[in-house]
């Protein structure tokens, strides 16, 4: 195989630390350990798998992940202490890869108001301890938090003294989501430049927060100026608005590779599972809108991008669905939606229907899109089976009111047109829609009996189309009737005409006599 000239960019995954930092996320370690072995099918490089003295169910979770998931560098968080870092030593003892992962606050703002303590006292920590953990760790990552506030000429001062004490990985976050993309990526620019063998020899990663919305965009301005490890989580999870997303790094570097010039090593066709998976144990929803796994990110819902996509999927899709583990894209039939899509996907559900079935169907289809949301495939398949069965509709419903007021039975007001009449009813019943077929046999005269009566929800949701079958009989003969509305008591009424209109239409034996 031909070796990759491009740059590897490391995969840092964080959603079982910062992650579950979420506010409202908390993991059993079962639940770590389930994340966990599907972030090595994903093909991470680096899992950090927590902050191990924090407390014993998380030590336990880092020691059950690192017994159990072998194939990535498995990480520990430690605070710039002894105790910490002997912590993960417990912790990541019987990790196949390991590393240690301490952090300590650079900046002014967090040097005086949370740590009280001078440059030299955390120039003093950072080579001591780093020093100290290297007698059990040989991979060690250092990041300096707030180092995105921090001023550069001690930022630099601080890398390097990790470096000279042992460091193998300098990470640099953006703690707060503070830094914005020209400026960050000139920043990596500056320690690249400072500190010899930093993105090369010395792992030069990035952990960015996403406050201002730009934590994707801020972790690839890195990558261009010369950072090789990105820091992520799954869905974007993370403390207050979140971390940079993996599956919008991974996703950004592979489609736009010609710009970037890198790759990672992440098996993309897992990301929709891992994101499901996450989100499911998490309870954290993923909002529909987001990019790469929420809910819309391959649905195309205007008409003018349907048509498009169905000529060309190129021509609104940038990423092949199938490439993240979906299996295709998904056309949303609405109101926006055009005759091209709703015969496509009358199509796919089987039908085969003429020029002048689709143009019927399809416009009972726009007036169902215009009382719904969403038309969903059951929908399209009630209405098709209406429309294919063509009864000539002697009876057409034109107006339909019901009323019930406590203590009164419900009233049904009822308007039919036969040809070029206009007859109407006013009925009462034990419900409305009894009410309503009184009306009918008041205007129709004709007198039939309902023998039976059943209302399906044909797709999900507070606006579902409901369907109604009937058989009623008229003269020892029996006819079954279906109507489908957003309304039911009008797919009740629909569902009695079309049984009516087939006995008029003298589709099931000679025409009954009126009442
Ligand atoms: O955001 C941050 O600074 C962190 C560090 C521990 C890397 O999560
Ligand atoms: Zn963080």
């Amino acid at each position: 195989m031909a070796k990759e000239k491009r740059r590897k960019i490391y995969i840092f995954d964080t959603t079982l630390r910062d992650g579950e930092q979420s506010p409202g996320a908390s993991l059993t370690p079962d639940e770590k350990l389930k994340i966990a072995k599907q972030l090595e099918k994903l093909n991470v490089d680096i899992i950090e798998a927590g902050f191990p003295v924090s407390s014993p169910g998380e030590m336990r979770a880092v020691q059950l992940i690192s017994a159990t998931v072998t194939r990535p560098v498995i990480c520990g968080l430690a605070r710039m202490v002894p105790k910490d870092i002997d912590a993960c030593r417990i912790a990541l003892e019987r990790a196949k890869k390991k590393r240690l992962h301490v952090f300590l606050a650079t900046s002014q703002i967090h040097r005086e108001y949370k740590l009280h303590k001078k440059k030299e006292e955390i120039l003093d920590l950072v080579a001591k301890n780093i020093k100290s953990a290297t007698k059990d760790f040989k991979d060690i990552e250092f990041s300096p938090e707030d180092a995105a506030r921090t001023e550069r000429d001690f930022l630099v001062d601080a890398v390097r003294a990790a470096v000279n004490a042992g460091a193998t990985v300098v990470n640099i976050p953006d703690t707060v989501g503070y830094a914005i993309p020209q400026e960050f990526g000139d920043l990596i620019a500056h320690l690249v430049k400072k500190v010899p063998g930093l993105g090369k020899k010395v792992t030069l990663s990035v952990h960015c927060h996403n406050d201002l919305g730009l934590a994707t965009a801020n972790s690839l301005a890195a990558v261009l100026a010369g950072a090789n490890q990105v820091e992520c989580t799954i869905n974007g999870i993370g403390e207050r608005a979140g971390n940079a997303s993996m599956e919008e790094i991974v996703m950004a570097i592979d489609t736009r590779r010609n710009l970037v010039d890198c790759y990672t090593d992440i098996r993309t066709e897992e990301i929709t599972k891992t994101s499901r998976l996450v989100s499911h144990l998490t309870g954290m929803v993923v909002q529909p809108n987001k990019a790469i796994v929420g809910r819309n990110a391959f649905s195309h819902e205007s008409g003018i991008h349907q048509d498009g996509v169905l000529k060309k999927r190129i021509t609104y899709e940038i990423i092949d669905p199938k490439k993240v583990g979906l299996s295709g894209s998904q056309i949303i039939l609405g109101k926006l939606s055009g005759r091209h899509a709703f015969s496509e996907r009358v199509k796919k559900l089987g039908y085969k229907l003429g020029e002048a079935d689709i143009d019927r169907a399809f416009d009972r289809f726009k007036k169902i899109a215009d009382q719904k949301k969403y038309v969903f495939d059951e929908d399209i398949e009630a209405l098709i089976q209406d429309e294919i069965t063509e009864i000539p509709e002697t009876w057409k419903l034109e107006y339909l009111k019901t009323t019930s007021e406590s203590g009164k039975p419900p009233e049904a007001i009822l308007k039919l047109r036969r040809n070029k009449e206009l007859l109407q009813a006013t009925s009462q019943g034990d419900g409305p829609v009894d009410a309503c077929y009184k009306a009918i046999e008041s205007i129709t005269k004709l007198k039939a009996k309902l023998t039976h009566y059943a209302i399906q929800s044909v797709t999900g949701g507070k606006d579902a189309l409901g369907e109604v079958s009937v058989k009623i009989q008229i003269e020892g003969k029996e006819v079954t009737g279906r109507g489908a509305s957003t309304d039911i008591i009008e797919a009740s009424v629909k569902a009695y005409l079309f049984a009516l209109n087939k006995i008029c239409a003298n589709m099931w034996g000679p025409k009954p006599s009126p009442v």
